[in-house]
């Protein structure tokens, strides 16, 4: 099979195009057909080395979309021919590919109004937004949320999430992607490059930084007693709380088909759209990194795969 793969951590440059021995069904997997891969800001880290070592060559690449084309044993759920979209096990990558194997629990039914560059780009994200709006910070109607970093992929989801539970959303972003964040829904839009949020915006009953740094820091100020905040982009751990009457949150994240159910649910419902999306080759992955890593773009970037 064709994929995008290290054989060694760097630079964009690092990526190679190139042949690797197609994969095989285990127990408990399956073999899927990739059609459509997602870069997230985890691929670059992980290429750059901020993960540690791996065995190479190394196929990086989180979720995806596609087709099962060959089925393990003791796999009765899924078929060969199943449209299906995933997030690969916590600790694993390997969707830069033409194929994948895969466990079957974790691998859910593609929504059919969603195409396979649709279904990656809402599957990592649509798993971390519902897994820190609905299960950490369990936001309710008529609550207010500061969501950072608006245009990028996970807040994207949340932003819309949080709007179909009927929370009020603000959220921040560049004044290029005011119009974005406004059209998934934001109520308030904050100009982060030209107003400190922590100057406008207070007594939030709930914040989800996707932004981490000092952004993360800086979050807790804006909360009212008793509110919490869940953080993404600020390692395993929530950071630690600079004020004693607020919660802070490190959302698990955790892989299993029900969270995808969840968001092909949430698409059915037409509560949730797919991000804007820019498409690359697989043969265009240090490109698509540059990107990812200027940490300045809007929605998704996708790997049409085949
Ligand atoms: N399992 C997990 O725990 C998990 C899963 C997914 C993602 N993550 C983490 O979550 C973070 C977000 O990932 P992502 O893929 O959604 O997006 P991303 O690629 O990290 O971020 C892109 C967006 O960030 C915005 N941005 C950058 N700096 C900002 C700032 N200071 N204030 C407000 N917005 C800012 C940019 O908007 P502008 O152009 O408008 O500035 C851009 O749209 C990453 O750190 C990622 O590693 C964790």
């Amino acid at each position: 099979m064709k994929a995008a793969f290290i054989n060694q951590h760097g630079e964009p440059e690092a990526l190679q195009y190139g042949d690797l021995p197609d994969p095989v069904a285990g127990p408990g997997e399956v073999v899927v057909d990739i059609f459509s891969a997602s870069v997230n800001a985890a691929d670059w880290k992980s290429r750059s080395g901020g993960y540690g070592q791996m065995k190479f060559p190394y196929v990086l690449g989180r979720d995806f979309s596609g087709v099962v084309s060959a089925v393990g044993p003791s796999v009765d759920d899924l078929r060969s021919g199943d449209e299906v979209f995933a997030v690969c096990e916590t600790g694993q990558e390997g969707a830069y590919a033409e194929k994948i194997a895969i466990k079957a629990a974790i691998v859910a039914k593609k929504p059919t109004s969603l195409s396979h560059v649709q279904a990656a780009a809402v599957a990592l994200t649509g798993l971390t937004a519902l897994s820190a709006i609905e299960d950490t910070l369990k936001l309710k109607r008529g609550e207010t949320i500061l969501i950072q970093g608006g245009a990028g992929g996970v807040a994207g989801f949340a932003i819309q999430l949080a709007k179909h539970i009927g929370a009020r959303v603000i959220t921040t972003a560049s004044a290029v992607n005011h119009a974005y964040v406004r059209s998934l829904g934001a109520d308030e839009v904050i100009d982060y490059n030209v107003c400190d949020f922590t100057k406008v915006v207070s007594n939030c009953d709930a914040v989800f930084d996707t932004v981490g740094g000092d952004v993360a820091q800086r979050c807790f100020a804006v909360l009212k007693p008793g509110g919490r905040a869940a953080f993404i982009a600020s390692g395993t751990q929530a950071p630690q709380a600079t004020r004693g009457d607020v919660t802070s949150l490190r959302p698990p994240v955790r892989r299993a088909r029900g969270f995808l159910e969840r968001i092909a649910q949430l698409v059915l419902q037409e509560a949730v759209r797919p991000p804007e999306i820019k498409l690359y080759r697989l043969s265009q992955a240090a490109e698509a990194h540059r990107v990812s890593e200027s940490r300045h773009f809007r929605g998704k970037l996708v790997f049409q795969v085949r």
